[in-house]
């Protein structure tokens, strides 16, 4: 399976400008699937819930996900990327599941980040894995990589992949997401953002979008700065064997018994 991620630099607020880049990008690339930032196309830094509304759209049916939906068509690819969606009094973190034949699904962020509690909602969706190419995808977003329970969740509900779209402003994340990899022996793609919006107080993306294995490898890690595409070939059969040595399987070994 051949995945990447797409890390770009949205001006905030522009929309159409940000997914003609995203295109720009993606144009004589293929992948299976194509894992895009968080809040790719809107921006970051909404001031409260009133401005995160304005931005909001109807998912599936809204601006970005049509816009999306067209370019998995075009690609061939599966896509994951991340937009604030509007569902009548509530507006969402959201990350969009579109496959070559349309829209898919979605997942709503389950841990807010800061100044995310005052524009947008909690996820109230289970998480699952959704069938993508012959893969089974987990997807969170961004700062849910500190609450260890969503990868492990998305792992045991038999994702081989996480897909990871993120704007990353705390340093320790993308050496994280390695341990997250290794804790459940799952690849992991995280799309991230460049750049900085100064919307209220200075906020600076730190880039290095990264593909891991099931072994803590970093098979591709971007720069902190630039736009970029990169693509990896990977086999899933990697993140099937859950097995550490002979006598240790990674989930049949713990402890439930005593864990609270
Ligand atoms: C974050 O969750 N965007 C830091």
């Amino acid at each position: 399976m051949r995945v990447g991620f797409i890390q770009n630099k949205p001006a905030f607020g522009s929309i159409q400008k940000n997914l003609d880049r995203v295109e720009e990008l993606l144009d004589g690339h293929s992948a299976d699937l194509f894992v895009l930032p968080e809040l790719f196309a809107s921006g970051y830094q909404f001031k409260d819930k009133e401005e995160s509304r304005s931005f909001a759209e109807q998912v599936p049916g809204g601006l970005t996900t049509n816009a999306l939906t067209a370019l998995a068509k075009k690609t061939n690819a599966f896509i994951i990327a991340g937009l604030a969606e509007a569902d009548e009094n509530h507006v969402y973190n959201s990350a969009v599941i579109i496959g070559p034949n349309g829209y898919i699904g979605k997942y709503r962020k389950l841990h807010l980040f800061d100044t995310e509690k005052l524009c947008f909602d909690s996820g109230n969706l289970p998480l699952q894995v959704f069938d993508i190419a012959n893969a089974k995808v987990g997807v969170m977003i961004c700062f849910d990589w500190r609450f260890p329970e969503t990868a492990r969740t998305l792992a045991l509900l038999g994702a081989d992949l996480i897909a990871h779209p993120s704007n990353l402003v705390l340093a320790h994340c993308p050496q994280a997401m390695i341990t997250r990899c290794l804790e459940n022996r799952v690849f992991a793609v995280t799309a991230d953002r460049v750049g900085s919006e100064e919307r209220m107080g200075a906020l600076k993306f730190i880039g290095q979008s990264q593909v891991v294995d099931p072994d803590g490898n970093i098979l591709v890690r971007a720069s902190k700065t630039e736009e970029e595409v990169q693509i990896v070939e990977i086999d899933l059969e990697k993140a099937r064997d859950k097995y550490l040595t002979p006598h240790n399987h990674i989930f049949k070994d713990r402890r439930e018994d005593l864990y609270h």
